[in-house]
């Protein structure tokens, strides 16, 4: 037993005084903030107007020459065999994609959901250059007594319609008759904003964009919440602009990589039982690593030719639905 025990108490011993050191370091290497960028206008070169304060209602329509097209590029479906006995392992299954093309073709209505989307108020704003599309709700309801701003932010493959079942849920007052006033603004290049048409528009630039609309709305203080994109982008306006950030709440928290203390605590704990490093939980979903990254690199193709080609993927996404659907699908399909 003591010769079993000896060695993994020294281990762990050892491993804490590392930790405490590379903690140090962690604080000496990391740099305060991330660096914003000097662009401040993202819209086209030959584009001069300014920003100005305007903030614009809006209905949300798409006309019926692009439901046409739909149509007929629906219609045009070209099947892709899966191959015998698969199911998503390779992709977007070809079995599936023809019901869904059906289902799509014959059974759903886009002017419902337009409408859904609709019985929100949506606005237009111009941030930096680009014309910003968010929602913003007010609680109406009685029984309001406190009420607080909350930014939400969605990520990829995502839009502010993911929202829809939440926001009233967030402008109903609860028992003390606390609401949210939610303000939910689509990224750059995403539902109906603007895409930049500069290099370099970052995580970090679009933290800047949506402080601003935020102190736009008449909010100096406000709650975030965010996932994926969502999540880097509120973490960012925590540290740029923290007097502003009276809460964060994530559904993707993130602990840096580069940090030295993190790497050891990885290495570490590859070696030592759960429950020392990590919690019991937190290690079976870790470890073992080197498996756990594989089902991160094999589920993540479409973040690498994003990160590196985008333009690419783009025309092919852009002039097929049905590509555009299995890209995205594919990553709620198990
Ligand atoms: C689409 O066509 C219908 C029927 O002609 C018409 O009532 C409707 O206003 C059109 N919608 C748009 C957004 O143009």
């Amino acid at each position: 037993m003591c010769n079993t025990l000896l060695p993994l108490a020294c281990t762990a011993c050892l491993a804490f005084v590392l930790l405490a050191g590379l903690g140090c370091l962690d604080n000496l290497a990391a740099p305060d903030k991330p660096a914003l960028p000097a662009t401040l206008n993202w819209g086209a070169s030959s584009d001069s107007s300014s920003d100005g304060e305007a903030v614009e209602a809006t209905r949300l329509s798409v006309s019926n020459a692009t439901l046409d097209d739909l149509r007929s590029r629906l219609k045009a479906f070209k099947f892709v065999e899966p191959v015998e006995n698969s199911g998503f392992e390779y992709g977007f299954n070809g079995a599936f994609m023809k019901q869904l093309v059906s289902h799509w073709l014959n059974k759903y209505n886009w002017r419902v959901w337009e409408d859904r989307l609709n019985s929100f108020p949506n606005y237009f704003t111009r941030i930096e250059g680009l014309k910003v599309h968010f929602m913003h709700l007010k609680p109406s309801k009685k029984g309001v007594k406190k009420r607080v701003p909350l930014l939400i932010l969605h990520g990829w493959p995502g839009s502010v319609f993911e929202f829809y079942k939440l926001i009233p849920l967030l402008t109903t007052p609860d028992t003390d008759g606390l609401a949210f006033e939610v303000v939910a603004p689509s990224i750059p290049g995403y539902g109906w904003s603007e895409a930049a048409k500069k290099r370099g528009f970052s995580a970090a630039a679009c933290a800047r964009v949506f402080d601003k609309l935020m102190v736009r709305l008449g909010y100096r203080q406000y709650y975030i919440q965010g996932g994926d994109w969502g999540a880097g982008i509120g973490h960012i306006i925590t540290r740029e602009f923290p007097e502003r950030v009276l809460g964060f709440h994530t559904n993707m928290p993130m602990q840096p990589f580069r940090q030295p203390s993190v790497i050891v605590q990885m290495i570490a704990g590859s070696f030592l039982p759960d429950g020392i490093l990590f919690s019991k939980k937190d290690g079976q979903k870790t470890f073992p690593y080197f498996e756990k990254l594989s089902d991160i690199i094999r589920e993540s193709g479409y973040m690498h030719i994003q990160a590196t080609r985008p333009d690419t993927i783009g025309h092919a996404l852009s002039d097929s639905p049905v590509g555009l659907a299995a890209y995205i699908l594919e990553k709620f399909s198990v």
